[in-house]
């Protein structure tokens, strides 16, 4: 079987696909208040997707998450989630999600083979929730996490972006909620991926370090080898069940060992978070539907053209000008 190996050696099993730039919230460190969404042509239809993530099974990737935007506002997802959930090979079946819609939608999802929830949630207090989700519901949220642990889902972990000012206050508080409701926690420093409106990001950065120190005011975290093929590096406490996770981009890089690409909702594949080297996917779809050959050797062919790294700062200068909606993280 061919690998998905790229120009430094990297192998790339994890893929994350967006299947829609729509989001029900407008969270200030993701997207401007007024969007404009794609229009429907240009967004890939589910079957399409689903022979993109069976292309990419076949060529080795072991780990797939469905991210948006917000993944439970495209319609019948569902399906695309029981499509995948069946392909022989696949062994992380996985999906970032706002939580809005998980009280609706977490049965279905378990039923279709979903693994793993990442719920955004980055804090406990309703009025700070609205301010910084702008349109969503605290409620809601808590709701569906709980209502997501009653369908089945075993493995769930919280995505908390921290910034200066708005939540940094709130660590230990989301940490006691998520040893509460026997979830994981992984702390995120936030990337400059389009503009940010509302906010100064180099006034609102707060490094892991920073986080880290906050929790150890109160528990000692035990560092751990565990990992998720993702970027999170796992810490544990002596006395509970829930794993604390650190995404560092600007303080640790993590880039020398990416294993991941992404597909944005209208099929190019972004073979890196902070760089916009791409290449179109839909039209090899579109022109030769039942060609999945020639799917899989445009995908592999695509790996040359994998950056090393990001080059990310935290002066608060804009370094990509595509919105976090359009990649899902
Ligand atoms: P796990 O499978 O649970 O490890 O999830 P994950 O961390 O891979 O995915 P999730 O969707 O929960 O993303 C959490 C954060 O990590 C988001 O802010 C993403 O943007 C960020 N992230 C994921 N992959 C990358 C990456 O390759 N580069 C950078 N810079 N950030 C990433
Ligand atoms: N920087 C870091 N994380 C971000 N997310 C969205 N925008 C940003 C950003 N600019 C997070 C969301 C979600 C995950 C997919 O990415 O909170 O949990
Ligand atoms: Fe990989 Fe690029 Fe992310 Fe770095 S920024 S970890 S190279 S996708």
């Amino acid at each position: 079987m061919t690998a998905l190996i790229d120009g430094f050696g990297r192998t790339v099993r994890y893929v994350r696909l967006s299947v829609t730039d729509r989001c029900d919230f407008r969270c200030v460190y993701c997207m401007a208040e007024e969007m404009t969404f794609l229009p429907r042509a240009q967004v890939l239809t589910l079957e399409e997707m689903a022979t993109l993530c069976r292309a990419f099974v076949e060529l080795g990737v072991e780990k797939i998450r469905l991210t948006g935007g917000e993944p439970l506002v495209r319609r019948n997802i569902e399906t695309l989630v029981a499509e995948v959930g069946a392909l022989p090979g696949l062994r992380d079946f996985a999906m970032t999600t706002n939580g809005s819609g998980l009280a609706k939608h977490a049965r279905a999802l378990r039923e279709g083979g979903l693994s793993r929830l990442n719920v955004s949630l980055d804090t406990l207090d309703p009025g700070r929730f609205r301010a910084l989700t702008r349109t969503g519901e605290l409620a809601t949220v808590i709701d569906g996490i709980r209502a997501a642990r009653e369908a089945g889902f075993t493995r769930i972990k919280l995505n908390a972006v921290i910034l200066k000012g708005r939540n940094d206050d709130e660590v230990l508080d989301l940490v006691e909620f998520a040893r509460q409701e026997r979830v994981d926690i992984s702390f995120i420093e936030e990337m400059p991926l389009g503009e940010a409106i509302g906010h100064d990001r180099a006034e609102t950065f707060c490094s892991s370090d920073t986080v880290r120190a906050a929790i150890e005011t109160r528990h000692a975290l035990i560092p751990t080898t565990e990992t998720t093929l993702g970027p999170s590096r796992y810490y544990r406490m002596a006395d509970s069940e829930s794993r604390i996770g650190f995404i560092s981009p600007h303080s640790h890089n993590f880039c020398d060992a990416c294993n991941r690409v992404r597909v944005t909702a209208e099929g190019r594949l972004l073979l890196c978070l902070g760089n916009e080297h791409s290449v179109d996917l839909r039209a090899v779809l579109r022109r030769h539907p039942s060609d999945t050959e020639r799917l899989k050797a445009a995908i592999v062919a695509a790996m040359t053209k994998k950056p090393e790294r990001h080059h990310f700062t935290t002066d608060g200068d804009v370094q990509v000008v595509r919105f976090m909606n359009m990649t899902g993280g």
